[in-house]
């Protein structure tokens, strides 16, 4: 059995010529690895006995340096905007080439915009679906065949409890994880029989900056800063609340980064795996309440509710 566990919960036969390939030294392909998330698991994985390909967008390949993080004999930093076809069939064709295939797929990029459904263009919905959800499906479908070659393989999609529920301002971002977690649920029946194992990881509040890198759309932005704006006091509560939740989060990138390892060596990583204490609080409510009474109660709770909308008389 191999650190990262492949082929052992692979229960169909597994020919001969293949029990070499069992024990080979696992290749993990991790997306968005310059930042964040993706530099803390990137830390992690250097310790762990697998070969890496880090990636990020050509403009972020300088952060691996400055994190002392160098390409050697077991790590290969390839630059990879996740939204190019082209981009990720050069990466996963480097991956054939240089070591025979992916064994474990991450994806963790994505961007998250901030925008009420009025102020959201046709431009900015494709580019928010580019990132979170055709470019990991994309990678996924260049990765596969390689992987039912060898009966086992493991894909990890990152995706958030804006991946189980929707708050407002952020309907771009959770369709885009809607869409990736409702993916990833039919691949996870797709590629069972081929012994290829499928997880989403859920984080939710994380103690990190990557709220700074939250996009507006144009028209959020004009809205957000315009006293006279009806959806202003929407903006305005919404990013207090989200800055200030993600101050005080206890959990930080490098938690994240250690559940996902933890999932990778699982036997029987599950399909879904809440990463913060809020996104299992969050599950549970999903699951137990009335979605009615969900609903209503998450409306009420919504910060400075009173003010949204048209003066009140
Ligand atoms: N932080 C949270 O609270 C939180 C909560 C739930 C879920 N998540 C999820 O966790 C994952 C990582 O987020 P994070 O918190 O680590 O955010 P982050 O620090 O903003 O990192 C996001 C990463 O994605 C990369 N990226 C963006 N667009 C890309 C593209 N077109 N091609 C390739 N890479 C691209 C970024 O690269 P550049 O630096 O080049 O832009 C960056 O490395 C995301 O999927 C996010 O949705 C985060």
């Amino acid at each position: 059995m191999n650190l990262l566990g492949f082929a052992q919960e692979n229960r169909y036969e597994v020919p001969t010529n293949q029990v070499a390939e069992a024990n080979r030294q696992p290749v993990v392909l991790l997306t968005g690895a310059s930042s964040g998330i993706g530099l803390a698991l990137s830390r992690r994985l250097l310790k762990e006995p697998c070969r890496l390909i880090l990636t990020a967008r050509e403009s972020s390949l300088p952060r691996f340096a400055a994190a002392g993080i160098h390409e050697s004999d077991r790590i290969a930093i390839l630059p990879l905007d996740v939204t190019r076809l082209e981009e990720r069939k050069a990466t996963i064709e480097e991956a054939n080439r240089r070591w025979d295939g992916v064994d474990v797929l991450i994806n963790n990029a994505g961007v998250a915009f901030r925008a009420v459904c009025e102020h959201v263009t046709e431009a900015d919905r494709v580019e928010q679906l580019n990132v979170n959800y055709h470019g990991p499906m994309g990678l996924i479908r260049l990765t596969l065949p390689r992987m039912r070659e060898r009966r086992s393989g493991r894909i990890i999609n990152i995706s958030s409890v804006g991946g189980m529920m929707a708050m407002p301002t952020m309907a771009l971002y959770s369709a885009s994880k809607f869409a990736l977690e409702g993916a990833t649920e039919s691949l996870w029946y797709e590629v069972r029989p081929f012994g290829i194992q499928v997880t989403l990881v859920q984080p939710g509040f994380i103690r990190s900056d990557s709220f700074k890198n939250t996009r507006y759309s144009a028209l959020s932005r004009s809205a957000a800063e315009n006293p006279g704006d009806p959806y202003r006091a929407h903006y305005l509560h919404m990013s207090r609340f989200i800055e200030r939740y993600m101050g005080r989060a206890r959990t930080t990138p490098d938690d994240v980064a250690r559940h996902v390892i933890k999932i990778m060596r699982s036997r029987r990583p599950p399909l879904r795996s809440g990463a913060t204490s809020d996104a299992h609080l969050f599950a549970w409510l999903r699951r137990l309440l009335p979605r009615g009474l969900y609903h209503e109660a998450l409306y009420r709770c919504l910060p400075g509710i009173r003010e949204w909308g048209p003066p009140r008389d």
